[in-house]
């Protein structure tokens, strides 16, 4: 198991107070608002999918999902959640190697996970991503943008350009995450290299890629 992986695993039971941020509350209701929008109608692989969060709120708008996370004890909390009759599926897996669905996804979403993947490792993911679903599926993620104030501090960065936080969790232990914060610049370079009609939107705290795959 990854330190990641471990770290979520113990956060899961107090992972969504991050949703709770009085400041984050407008940027959020817009998210929540636009992935509706983008995803209405759609068949939607969701890598990373954590506690469900952002399931619960696409599911509605979605024709199905098919959530996926590596961690049993976040999707225990997922599973525990109300969605629409037959339309969500959970699976455990790796987001590195996406399970074989006979491409017949026409979206992709990830969210919080961008900033999770090493810079080294975030071409070979996107390209295994895209392999995953049909051919110029819709790809979206979404992220944090480094707020001062309402984002953890970045501790160190090292030599591949990747950044660290110190997170704190209940019970008293320390864990160093690697979370980026990747500018607008560097999103259109990732998606850009095998993709059309890319799109960033954002707000103060988050961005919003949108790519089709080739
Ligand atoms: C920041 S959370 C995002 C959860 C959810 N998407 C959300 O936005 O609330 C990152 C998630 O990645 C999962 N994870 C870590 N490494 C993974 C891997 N290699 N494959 C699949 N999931 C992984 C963790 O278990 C955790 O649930």
């Amino acid at each position: 198991m990854t330190e990641l992986l471990a770290y979520y695993a113990r956060r899961a039971q107090e992972y969504e107070r991050i949703y709770a941020k009085p400041e984050r509350q407008a940027d959020l209701a817009w998210l929540r608002r636009r992935l509706g929008e983008l995803l209405a109608g759609r068949r939607v692989l969701e890598l990373a999918c954590g506690t469900g969060w952002w399931t619960e709120k696409v599911a509605p708008h979605a024709a199905e999902i098919l959530a996926l996370d590596a961690s049993d004890e976040v999707l225990a909390v997922a599973r525990a959640k109300a969605y629409p009759p037959e339309r969500v599926r959970f699976t455990r897996g790796d987001c590195f190697a996406p399970p074989d669905c006979g491409r017949r996804h026409d979206a992709l979403l990830a969210a919080f996970w961008w900033s999770h993947v090493p810079r080294a490792r975030l071409e070979g993911f996107l390209r295994d991503a895209e392999a995953a679903v049909a051919p110029g599926a819709l790809m979206v993620f979404l992220d944090n943008r480094y707020v001062e104030g309402s984002s953890t501090p970045i501790e160190r960065r090292d030599a591949a350009g990747d950044t660290y936080q110190r997170r704190r969790l209940d019970d008293g232990s320390a864990h160093e995450v690697l979370k980026n914060f990747p500018d607008e610049a560097e999103l259109r370079q990732a998606a850009g290299a095998s993709s059309r009609e890319v799109a960033v939107e954002t707000t103060q705290h988050f961005w919003l890629l949108r790519y089709r795959a080739a």
